[in-house]
């Protein structure tokens, strides 16, 4: 059947109709006037957008078997519109309801865009920096960032230089032209820290390119060294990239250099599977309602730190011992 899925934890809020495959998929990005994401003006933004949106993807409402909504982890002020908006079309439909963890679903939507089965997966974005692993009907988080995101940090970098928001872009146009000047690299154990990294490229007195150049080589060391690390501790041979941050080129060649080197398959979904969509969340949804998971109403409440290692991955089969 047809599953009706609704993201917003952050800057895009994004509905999906997922089937045997995507039926549509329909954005309503919000773009800071100013500055990074105000989590309030956030939600503000898709309260406004959400009956449009809602308007706009469900044309044949009887065809929709499900409702599910990314329960978090996220910003409070955004989730609680999307969930809000996802009961009411749950009751008004007269269907289940399915919340999503974030996470889960940037891997889930990331091994069906590109046929992986078993990955490590680098999970980059704004707001988080993980490496995941399934082991044991869970999502294992094997190594994180120990304070920001890589995304928020390389935007924080970029306002701090006027570029435009998201910065990550920006950075990457400019690192092109630039040379390595050294700057702070930190990982520890299989944790990473990004905010010495930051502070330190914006006092760094080289040229602009150079910096950006330093900046992306040396985070993207960071995480490809835990990456490979728990491609190594775990025995998986097939590395996922996933999370707005894996639109970058550079990235993307770092990692496939890595996993060739140790005879790893490298995978990386297209563009509009990357970062925050709709999709993902209909997609997980749908796996979830169809091994009998749904979730009540009573009990839809958001969680803003919600984790990937606290979901039970009931549709997935473990390989027989
Ligand atoms: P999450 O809630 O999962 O943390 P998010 O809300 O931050 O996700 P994403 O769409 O996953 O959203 O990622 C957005 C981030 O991706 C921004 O920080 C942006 O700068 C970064 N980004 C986008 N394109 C690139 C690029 N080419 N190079 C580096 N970073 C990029
Ligand atoms: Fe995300």
């Amino acid at each position: 059947g047809q599953i009706l899925g609704i993201e917003g934890t952050a800057w895009n809020l994004s509905a999906a109709l997922f089937n045997r495959d995507l039926v549509s998929l329909v954005s309503r990005p919000y773009h800071p006037v100013q500055g990074g994401i105000h989590p309030r003006e956030a939600a503000q933004h898709h309260a406004s957008a959400m009956n449009e949106l809602i308007g706009t993807i469900l044309t044949d409402p009887e065809k929709v078997e499900g409702i599910a909504f990314s329960q978090g982890p996220g910003l409070g002020p955004c989730l609680r519109t999307v969930a809000t908006a996802a009961r009411s079309l749950a009751l008004a439909l007269d269907v289940p309801l399915v919340g999503v963890n974030h996470c889960v679903a940037h891997v889930e939507i990331g091994c069906f865009a590109t046929g992986c089965k078993d990955p490590i997966v680098l999970y980059a974005s704004g707001a988080n920096t993980q490496v995941i692993g399934y082991l044991n009907g869970r999502y294992r988080i094997f190594g994180e960032t120990l304070d920001v995101g890589i995304g928020n940090a390389l935007d924080k970098f970029a306002r701090a230089k006027n570029f435009p928001h998201p910065g990550g872009p920006h950075i990457e146009a400019q690192a092109r032209e630039g040379t390595y000047v050294d700057l702070p690299y930190t990982v520890k154990g299989m944790d990473l820290a990004f905010s010495g990294l930051v502070s330190a490229a914006k006092d760094h007195k080289a040229p602009l390119p150079d910096v950006c150049y330093s900046l992306q080589e040396t985070a993207f060391a960071m995480c490809v060294e835990v990456t490979e690390r728990a491609l190594s501790l775990t025995g998986k041979n097939e590395v996922l990239l996933v999370g707005g941050v894996g639109a970058n080129c550079r990235l993307q060649e770092m990692l496939r250099v890595m996993c060739e080197d140790r005879g790893a398959a490298f995978f990386v979904p297209e563009q509009k599977y990357l970062g925050d969509n709709g999709a993902m969340i209909a997609y997980t949804g749908k796996l979830m309602l169809e091994s009998g998971v749904s979730c009540p109403v009573e009990s839809s409440r958001i969680n803003p730190s919600f984790r990937s290692d606290e979901v039970e991955v009931t549709w997935k089969k473990d390989p027989p011992a």
